[in-house]
């Protein structure tokens, strides 16, 4: 199954993906490419230098189907089969959707339907919740609003700030998309 990743920064999710793809972890799959909105994602540098062709379809100044026009025009010719979107931070067109109908993932950083949206770790800790965590997703037209594929359940601490828990949410996000990508891509191989 051929992969494609979105990404808008650091891409430590991609990263993780990209290599439990290349340690063979997830047979039967490859990551065809990876895409940025922004030109300066380190995550395109990490990319590359794991062999990764990684591209920029800018988005400054573009009316979003446009730029998700090209988007999905550059992932079909490809091949790509599954889109994970990896802190790809702009919302996706219906018709990109459509497109990709049941093949786009997500990865968040709460138990959904919790703190959807931006700064989902700091709305943990103001609401003081004891247990938050991630979501990899199903990405449908709403804000995070798609079908649950796996969720790992993280402990908030009382003295933990915004970046303690962000950093311990963030290593069981590597853990569960590579969880999620690879039950997909062999329930796929098996149908
Ligand atoms: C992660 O916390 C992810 O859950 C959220 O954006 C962040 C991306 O981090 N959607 P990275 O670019 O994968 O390091």
């Amino acid at each position: 199954m051929k992969i494609g990743i979105l990404i808008s920064g650091r891409g430590s999710n991609m990263v993780a993906i990209i290599d439990a793809v290349q340690k063979g972890e997830i047979p039967g799959s490859e990551v065809a490419v990876v895409n940025s909105d922004k030109a300066d994602a380190p995550g395109l540098e990490k990319a590359r230098e794991r062999g990764v062709e990684a591209i920029v379809v800018e988005r400054a100044g573009r009316k979003r189907e446009e730029h998700d026009a090209e988007i999905a025009s550059e992932l079909s010719k490809r091949g790509v089969e599954l889109v994970c979107l990896a802190g790809y931070m702009r919302l996706l067109s219906p018709s990109f959707i459509r497109a990709f109908e049941d093949r786009i993932l997500n990865i968040h950083p709460s138990l959904l339907p919790a703190f959807p949206g931006l700064d989902a770790q700091r709305q943990a800790i103001e609401h003081g919740v004891q247990t938050s965590g991630c979501t990899v997703h199903y990405v449908d037209e709403g804000l995070d609003s798609g079908a649950v594929i796996l969720q790992k359940p993280v402990e908030v601490r009382s003295d933990d700030t915004v970046e303690t828990l962000s950093a311990r949410i963030l290593e069981q996000e590597h853990i569960a998309y590579v969880e999620a990508v690879k039950n997909i891509v062999v329930s796929a191989r098996r149908a």
